[in-house]
């Protein structure tokens, strides 16, 4: 650990720009909590699809939403995602939930229940243990505007569709990397021109090009940030790195 992160560092970007690894990594690094918001959205929309509801019909999503009993870890070490007390973090990520969480994460009430849950998530972490890394598409936006550290991770379509594709292939999915890059255009597109909080980078985030850089390489960045704002606790700068 590097030293203890005070506050919030919001991350928000697309798919594929390494923004989970990078973000729970760093959180681990600091000593922080960690929140990941997509999880929330696709947990919601695996119920969407259990219930056997249209995840275009926006009152019956609601419904499910309303309903449904979301439990979501914040520690980086041990990420718990549950649906009603049931494990279901593999089952979120398969391509059901993929391909029908963009039009459940554009309702606006489903997205104001969640982030007033991620508001209540982050105020109780930061209580505990003093900071959080959050990461998602609106963190910086809308979820936590007075974040300490606001970053938006980007990378070239094809690097993103190039790490999709080897996760997919990882976890035992079929993927192709031209099926990955159309697959991620197509939730870019979606996500970045919803009407309820569209992916975009705040006015004062931290933009960083992920394309030439490793993981390692970004979190010794964003590390090498946090400290540079007076956010690492007793935390010499060599430390940082
Ligand atoms: O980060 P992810 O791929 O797990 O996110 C899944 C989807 O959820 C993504 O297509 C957009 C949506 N999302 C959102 O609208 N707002 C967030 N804060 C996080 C995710």
């Amino acid at each position: 650990m590097a030293g203890a992160l005070r506050g919030v560092v919001a991350m928000d970007g697309p798919s594929g720009t390494g923004k989970s690894t990078v973000s729970r990594k760093l959180a681990a690094k600091l000593g922080a909590g960690y929140l990941d918001t997509g999880a929330m959205y696709r947990m919601v929309t695996l119920a969407v699809l259990r219930a056997g509801v249209d995840p275009a019909d926006a009152p019956a999503v609601l419904a499910v939403a309303e309903k449904a009993e979301l439990g979501i870890g914040t520690s980086p070490d041990e990420t718990t995602v549950t649906l009603a007390g049931e494990d279901v973090a593999a089952e979120i990520r398969g391509t059901d939930v993929t391909t029908a969480v963009s039009p459940v994460s554009a309702v606006p009430a489903v997205r104001e229940l969640l982030v007033a849950r991620q508001r209540d998530l982050i105020a109780e972490v930061l209580g505990r243990v003093g900071g959080i890394v959050v990461e998602g598409r609106d963190i910086g936006t809308v979820v936590a505007p007075d974040a300490e550290l606001k970053v938006f991770l980007t990378a070239s379509a094809e690097v993103r569709a190039a790490r999709r594709s080897a996760q997919d292939s990882a976890a035992g999915r079929q993927s192709t990397v031209d099926g990955a890059k159309a697959a991620v255009e197509r939730r870019d597109r979606l996500d970045s021109t919803r009407a309820t909080s569209p992916l975009r980078a705040a006015d004062d985030a931290v933009e960083v090009d992920t394309s030439q850089l490793n993981i390692d390489q970004v979190i010794v960045a964003l590390a090498e940030l946090a400290l540079h704002r007076g956010l690492l606790e007793d935390c010499p700068a060599e430390a940082a790195r």
